[in-house]
């Protein structure tokens, strides 16, 4: 609620050019904003192939359709700001949530820099989708107590950058590893090589949510001959750790004697519901 006691607008209401989260390839999976927005939008500047076809034309499918991919920021941006200026709607589609190795911030900088104003949408990350896929959780009680969103050395990342094996010595941590389906062989090898447990669980699921949607689980050991042959090379995310199983976890407090009315936990409970903060 606003100070005058308006509705919020909440996000299809803001002013500027949406940066949507169309999350990891389900059309069920855009959010009910996203959707509107699509929906309304006369031009929609896409992911390319990590954004699912079907979604586009099941959504937007009158709209001038433009793949980003390719398009440097010299490109995409006068392209989006004359769409705007000129009276049009303009949405930008990210894959998955934006805010996750999308290279949003750059083009919502320029394009306010131009005068544009632009705002993010959230959407399903592939580290979301891909769990759901594993029937397990990211955080599992007495398995894994947090998650690390990362991704391996190579153009971007020097190899000091690259953290996968101090994440996984953490060993209870979920490692999620985006764009590295390619290197899923050369990332196992310099964990064997730094003395990781060869039998830790990976899973690798190719294009989660999606018909051809595919799961490859395996260990350390043994996951980089299963992708080659599986012959993947993109479109996968890598998970690392025990979490993978979805096994061998203990019961939490929110559904033990703590909720039936019994003695407190320790932790501090979540002031807002009054929940302990594992549930
Ligand atoms: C440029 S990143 C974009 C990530 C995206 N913003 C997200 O939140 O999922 C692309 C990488 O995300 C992962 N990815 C995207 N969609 C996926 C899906 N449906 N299934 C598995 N991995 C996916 C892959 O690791 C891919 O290399």
């Amino acid at each position: 609620m606003s100070a005058d006691g308006e509705a919020d607008t909440g996000f299809t209401d803001e002013e500027g050019i949406p940066f949507v989260g169309a999350g990891p390839g389900d059309p069920d999976l855009l959010t009910v904003a996203g959707r509107k927005l699509v929906e309304d939008a006369d031009l929609v500047v896409h992911a390319g192939s990590l954004v699912n076809s079907e979604l586009l034309e099941e959504f937007c499918a009158d709209a001038e359709q433009v793949n980003s991919v390719g398009k440097d920021l010299e490109e995409l941006i006068p392209l989006m700001t004359d769409a705007y200026e000129s009276g049009r709607t303009v949405v930008r589609l990210h894959s998955g949530d934006p805010a996750i190795y999308g290279a949003a911030l750059e083009q919502m900088d320029a394009l306010a820099e131009a005068g544009v104003p632009s705002y993010l949408v959230p959407g399903v990350t592939s580290a979301f989708a891909a769990s759901a896929t594993l029937r397990t959780q990211l955080t599992l009680n007495e398995v894994s107590n947090h998650v690390v969103f990362t991704r391996p050395q190579g153009r971007t990342l020097s190899a000091e950058e690259d953290h996968i094996s101090d994440f996984v010595g953490f060993g209870d941590t979920t490692v999620c590893i985006y764009l590295g389906t390619h290197a899923v062989s050369e990332t196992m090898d310099r964990l064997l090589d730094e003395g990781h447990d060869p039998d830790t669980p990976v899973a690798v699921v190719y294009h989660a949510s999606w018909p051809d949607e595919d799961v490859i689980e395996g260990t350390i050991e043994t996951i980089g001959e299963k992708v080659e042959d599986a012959g993947y090379r993109a479109s996968a995310l890598v998970i690392i750790g025990e979490a993978v199983n979805g096994s061998n976890y203990e019961r939490s407090f929110l559904y033990g004697d703590w909720a039936r009315g019994g003695d407190a936990p320790n932790d501090e409970p979540d002031t807002e519901t009054q929940e302990p903060d594992n549930e």
